[in-house]
Formats: structure tokens, C-alpha cells, sequence
């Protein structure tokens, strides 16, 4: 391990305390001079580091830096020794996952950057992802059926809303099926895709991409008006660890479902007059279809919408058929 390493570390394990200069560099057997430098050298990669004459160093955990032992310090007991593999930048955490996945990880194993550069969103587009945003994607071998596989981007949706909350302190709602929204926009899309073993046909892994913007202040005019961001003090490494952690957590129940009534009861849709559109969706203008009004009922527990028309027919849907406006 790196001075600086055992420096980083050495801050790390004594969270929310000072670590005098003197300290870490008797304990690192190293000059006080080498330890100024170190820490002049953690701060220009981005750590906030509080100096205080006589009491030494502490190590601030609001930054959007995305490190390993920080995406750790998000993750529950249970989950602590789950591979992480950060980026500084990489394509797409999905597209790293999928080649790690043919590679031959394992379940629960996590990608994760602060910037992709061909970021994937739903139905083909694009996921804007510029540097200071959480990108990451979790590998679930799973044990369920597959079919049911909308239900784990419902979980996941959960997952994040629920990480926003104990992280960053805010509160998140879902548009169903998995987007997630603050004050009436989105920040965060949930993309899920299946690597299928060629010769059984069967789905052998799910990649669960998640993205969450946490500055919209430079996205570009046509997304400023829907993207929001998960804004304040908290540590970006440490919302991707529990929202990782949760995802996991609810995969390996899945048949319990246990995210269910959380899901429902965060939905921004359920009892809202909303326009259904069948069909093809709207990629590329000339695709534009009539929508059909309706009011939504409910949500079933396989993670279907229930719709009620206004001639009073009844309609369950997946996310597959439809997409839907509020
Ligand atoms: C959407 O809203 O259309 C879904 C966006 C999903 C974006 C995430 S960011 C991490 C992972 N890697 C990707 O390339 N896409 C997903």
C-alpha cells in the first residue's frame, strides 16, 4: 500500500474525528513533511480534508469523489466484501458489467464511476452522464424467475429512494416503472439488461445500471427542464454503496417481495390521471401515437400497472406494452 493509501485509510477509519499530523506520521513511520505532501496531493484528487491547528486532519465525507473504501463505507455488514470495481471514467458501468459478467463474476459484484462517456438510457437513447454524477451497475445472478425480472427494477427503485433518504437526507418518489423523481424531476434512470448463456437460452445474469444526477446546473437547456439532481452535503460514494447494498439485499429476497408496499406507497402515479401509450413508443418524432387517458388504480404486485379507462374498462399492464404521462 501507497503512504498515501495508508494516509486515506488511516482518515477513513477514524470518521468524524481529527487525526493529528504527529499521529499519522508516527503510525506510517514517515516525516511530517511527507504526510503535508500526501495530503496536498488527496485534496487535488478531489478529498476534502479539514486541517486544524492542534487538532490535525479530518477527512470530509460531503464530496462527490468516487472511492472504493467510501463506496465500502455505504455498504451493510452483510454486503462488505462484494467486489467493487471503480472508474475514474468508462464507457457505460453497464457495458463494463456485461464484460465482467461473460468474465465470470459473481453475483452482487458492483461497477461503478463519477463519469461515463456513452452513457445507456432506456429504449435505445443515450444517458447523459457527465463527471460528478453516480453511475453504477450490479451484477444478480438470479434466483428467480426472470419473467418476473421488472420487479427487480422495481426493487431497485426502492432501493435508490430509500438510499437518497438515509444518505443525503431528501425525499424521492418513483414514476412508475423506475424512474425516480425530487420536487417533480428526475434523478435518476434505472436501465436493467440480461447477458443469456448462448447454448441454454436461459437468462444467467441481470446488469442493474442506475444513474443519479447530483448537479443538473450545466446539463444542457432540453434537460434542464426535467433532470433534477440529488443536491447537498453527502458523500457520492456512500450513496452508491447503499443503493448497491439494497439492491443486492432485495434481489436475494426476491420472492418476498419486500420492497412491494414501499414501492407502491412511494409511486407517484397511483390515483393520477395519466395518458397510456400502446404500442410503439415515442423514439423519434414520427413515431408520435395517441395516448389514451385513464386514472391509475393500483399496482399489482408484480410490479403492473391497473388502469381504469374512461369508458370504466379495466387494464393491467406491463412496462414492456406501454409507457405512460402524467
Ligand atoms: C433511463 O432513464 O433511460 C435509464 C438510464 C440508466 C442509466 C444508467 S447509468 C449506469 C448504467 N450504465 C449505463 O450506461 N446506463 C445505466
Amino acid at each position: 500500500m501507497s503512504t498515501k493509501e495508508a494516509v486515506l485509510q488511516a482518515l477513513e477509519s477514524c470518521s468524524g474525528q481529527y487525526l493529528s499530523g504527529e499521529e499519522l506520521s508516527t503510525r506510517l513511520d514517515v516525516s511530517r513533511t511527507t504526510i503535508w505532501k500526501v495530503i496536498k496531493a488527496l485534496r487535488e484528487e478531489g478529498h476534502i480534508i479539514e486541517a486544524v491547528t492542534n487538532n490535525g486532519y479530518m477527512l470530509m465525507h460531503n464530496n462527490r469523489l468516487i472511492t472504493e473504501s467510501g463506496v465500502r463505507r455505504g455498504l451493510s455488514a452483510a454486503n462488505k466484501d462484494i467486489d467493487i470495481h471503480v472508474f475514474d471514467a468508462v464507457d457505460s458501468t453497464n457495458i463494463e458489467a456485461r464484460r465482467l459478467a461473460l468474465d465470470g463474476a459473481g453475483d452482487g459484484t458492483l461497477v461503478v464511476t463519477g463519469h461515463q462517456t456513452a452513457g445507456r438510457g432506456r429504449l435505445g437513447r443515450s444517458f447523459y452522464s457527465p463527471r460528478e454524477g453516480i453511475y453504477l451497475s450490479i451484477i444478480i445472478k438470479p434466483n428467480f424467475d426472470v419473467s418476473k425480472s421488472v420487479l427487480i427494477t422495481c426493487a431497485a427503485a426502492v432501493a435508490v429512494a430509500e438510499a437518497i433518504k438515509e444518505v443525503a437526507g431528501l425525499d424521492a418518489r418513483i414514476k412508475w416503472v423506475n424512474d425516480v423523481y425530487i420536487d417533480n424531476r428526475k434523478v435518476c434512470g434505472i436501465l436493467t439488461e440480461g447477458i443469456s448463456d448462448f447454448e441454454s437460452g436461459q437468462i444467467e445474469s441481470l446488469v442493474i445500471g442506475i444513474g443519479v444526477n447530483t448537479d443538473v446546473s450545466n446539463f444542457p437547456e432540453e434537460l434542464k427542464n426535467i433532470a433534477g439532481a440529488v443536491e447537498g452535503d453527502y458523500s457520492a460514494s456512500e450513496l452508491a454503496g447503499a443503493i448497491a447494498s439494497k439492491v443486492i439485499d432485495y434481489a436475494r429476497n426476491m420472492e418476498a417481495r419486500t420492497f412491494i408496499d414501499a414501492y407502491r406507497s412511494m409511486n407517484l402515479v397511483i390515483g393520477k390521471r395519466v395518458t397510456v401509450y400502446k404500442g410503439k413508443y415515442k423514439v423519434k418524432p414520427e413515431d408520435e401515437i395517441d395516448g389514451i387517458p385513464a386514472t391509475v388504480e393500483n399496482i399489482d404486485n408484480n410490479g403492473k400497472l391497473v388502469v381504469v379507462y374512461d369508458d370504466g374498462s379495466k387494464e393491467v399492464l406491463g412496462s414492456g406494452e406501454i409507457t405512460i404521462r402524467l
